[in-house]
C-alpha cells in the first residue's frame, strides 16, 4: 500500500474516550455484554451483516446495507471518527450499533441491528450508544434518524427527541436530536446495565464473537412468519 497517497484520503482522528464494557440482564434473565469493538473485528461482523440484505420486512434490507458500508469504511479508513458497539450473549452477537463524532460537540447517530429479538436488544444497545455520545464522549447532542416504524416508536417516541431542521447524513432524513438535558431525563426509564462486568461473562464474550448461520439469523429475524426475497 502506498502509505503516502493513502495518508491524503484517510480521513483526520480525533482522540475517543473509550467506552467501558457493562452486562444487562434481559427479560429472560439472559446476560447481554455490551462492549466496545476494534475495527480488526469488522469482517466477523460483515457475516452476521450480510444475511440481513435479504429481509425487506422491517427494512432490515435498507438498514443492513447501510450498516455494512459504515462499518467496512470503517475498516478501510474511509469514515471519520467512528465507534461501535456490539451486545452478546454467551459469546453469541445478538446485536450491533454504530455512531460517529461529527464534532467534538455533536454526534451523529448512525444504525442499530437487532439481531435477536422481542428482547429490546436493540433499544438497550442504542442506549448504551447515546450513554457513550452523551457520558463518555461527553457531547452536547446527537443527531438521529429512523428507517423505519419500529426505529421512530424505539428513538423519537420513546425518548421524546427534539425535531430540527436540515438533514441528517442518512439519506437527507429529518434530523432529531437528543440533547444532553433529555438523555439524563430518559436514563433511569430507558439505559440500563451493570459495572464492571464478571469477569467470566467478560471472558467469554471477548475469547470469540460467535456468530449464528445465515439461517439461523433470517429466522431469529423473521420469527414464524420466515418470508425472504428470492
Ligand atoms: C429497530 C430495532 C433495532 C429495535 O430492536 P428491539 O428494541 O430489540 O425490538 P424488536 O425488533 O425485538 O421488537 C420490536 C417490535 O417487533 C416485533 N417483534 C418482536 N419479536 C419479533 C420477531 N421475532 N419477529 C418479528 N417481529 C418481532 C414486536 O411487535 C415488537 O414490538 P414492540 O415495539 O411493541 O416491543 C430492530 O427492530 C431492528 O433491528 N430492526 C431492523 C433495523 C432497524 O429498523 N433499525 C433501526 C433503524 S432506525
Amino acid at each position: 500500500m502506498d502509505m503516502e497517497l493513502e495518508a491524503y484520503l484517510r480521513p483526520p482522528e480525533f482522540p475517543m474516550a473509550p467506552y467501558p464494557a457493562k452486562v444487562v440482564t434481559l427479560a429472560t434473565g439472559a446476560k447481554m455484554v455490551v462492549r466496545e469493538v476494534d475495527r480488526e473485528v469488522v469482517p466477523i461482523l460483515l457475516d452476521a451483516v450480510r444475511p440481513t440484505f435479504q429481509v425487506a420486512r422491517d427494512y432490515y434490507d435498507i438498514v443492513g446495507v447501510r450498516l455494512y458500508a459504515e462499518l467496512l469504511g470503517w475498516y478501510r479508513y474511509r469514515v471519520r471518527d467512528e465507534f461501535c458497539l456490539v451486545g452478546q450473549i454467551d459469546g453469541l452477537l445478538v446485536g450491533i450499533v454504530n455512531s460517529r463524532m461529527y464534532s467534538p460537540e455533536l454526534g451523529i447517530s448512525l444504525h442499530t441491528l437487532a439481531i435477536e429479538r422481542g428482547l429490546r436488544i436493540g433499544a438497550h444497545l442504542f442506549a448504551s450508544k447515546m450513554e457513550h455520545h452523551i457520558e463518555y464522549l461527553n457531547q452536547d447532542e446527537v443527531l438521529i434518524t429512523a428507517e423505519s416504524p419500529i426505529g421512530f416508536r424505539r428513538w423519537m417516541i420513546e425518548y421524546g427527541l427534539e425535531k430540527r431542521s436540515g438533514q441528517h447524513e442518512l439519506g437527507g432524513a429529518t434530523p432529531y436530536a437528543l440533547t444532553r438535558d433529555l438523555y439524563f431525563a430518559a436514563k433511569d426509564r430507558l439505559v440500563a446495565g451493570e459495572r464492571p462486568v464478571p469477569q467470566e461473562l467478560m471472558e467469554v464474550a471477548e475469547k470469540e464473537i460467535i456468530i449464528a448461520t445465515e439461517n439461523d439469523i433470517l429466522e431469529k429475524i423473521l420469527g414464524a412468519k420466515r418470508r425472504v426475497l428470492s
